[in-house]
């Protein structure tokens, strides 16, 4: 029988130290409450420490885009292999049962479209994001853009707010000004503008130099697609951002218009989870493809 010495310090359980003070996996966000950790880690796979996001946000600025033309035809079947699905709150509602267990990235901001391309967002309100149980929340920074920076990132500081007030995670989405370079100085100082202001994930896009930019955030970076490429190449795309050091993809027009969503879903999985080459992956792809 254990006394109760040995039992106080947990000398019984074979422990030297408790699990509950072991540091936090991800990036950065070790000094946060348990709620937000208790999220992350819903989106964050625990052994790679990386995640597939599948984007299908699309619509609220660009309206039914090629492959999104029917949410719940087309995006629902490969929410399963998803590790977080990243939508609006009317996608979510009407086009994804709730009876999907998978963590949410919820779209908060909102207010214009591409028509317009003014990006002037407004922030939706929180109690959505608390009565759609989202497991973290995004909105954009328009970095180097005159007419918007500042609303957007006084949007994105007062999400932060809320966030940190119910324990809930805000991804930064970084778009950078139309005359301002898409290479890593400016993704680079978009995500620095994103963490410094609360950020706990950051998605941005993939150029050369990209391990700068993940080196210069303190929070885990993920990577948006951009427009459709050729699978292998897109495969090429995740696996370079992984060994520059992304902790996963946000990923949408690359899977959702594959001609293989669900074969393109697990291919990328592959090589953000299990380190699969470019071309390995391909050759997974082609086989479930087939
Ligand atoms: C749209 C977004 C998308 O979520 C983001 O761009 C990822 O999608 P894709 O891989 O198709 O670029 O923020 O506003």
């Amino acid at each position: 029988m254990a006394d109760t010495d040995d039992i106080r310090d947990g000398k019984s359980f074979g422990l030297d130290t408790p699990a509950s003070t072991e540091g936090f996996y991800l990036k950065g966000l070790n000094n946060n409450d348990w709620g937000l950790k208790n999220r992350l880690s819903r989106i964050f796979n625990k052994k790679s420490g990386n995640t597939v996001m599948l984007a299908f946000d699309h619509g609220f600025l660009m309206g039914p885009t090629s492959g999104l033309e029917r949410i719940d035809l087309n995006i629902a079947p490969l929410a399963e292999e998803a590790d977080c699905l990243m939508g609006t709150r009317g996608m979510l509602r009407t086009s994804i049962p709730p009876t999907c267990s998978k963590p949410v990235c919820l779209r908060t901001d909102t207010g214009t479209t591409i028509l317009t391309q003014m990006n002037d967002n407004v922030l939706i309100d929180e109690v959505e994001a608390i009565n759609i149980n989202a497991s973290a929340m995004a909105a954009m920074l328009s970095v180097g853009e005159k007419e918007t920076e500042a609303i957007t990132i006084a949007n994105f500081s007062r999400l932060v707010d809320i966030g940190n007030k119910y324990g809930i995670p805000v991804m930064g989405v970084t778009a950078v000004g139309k005359d301002m370079a898409r290479d890593a100085r400016y993704f680079g100082m978009a995500s620095r503008v994103c963490a410094e202001n609360g950020a706990s994930i950051v998605k941005t896009y993939y150029t050369e130099g990209f391990e700068k930019v993940v080196a210069s955030c303190p929070v885990p970076v993920v990577i948006a697609g951009g427009k459709k490429l050729p699978e292998l190449e897109a495969l090429e795309l995740c696996y370079n951002a992984i060994q520059c050091g992304a902790a996963g993809v946000d990923m949408g027009r690359n899977v959702f218009q594959s001609e293989a969503p669900l074969a393109m879903m697990k291919a990328v999985k592959s090589v953000v989870h299990d380190g699969l080459k470019p071309a390995e992956a391909f050759e997974f792809f082609e086989s479930l493809s087939k």
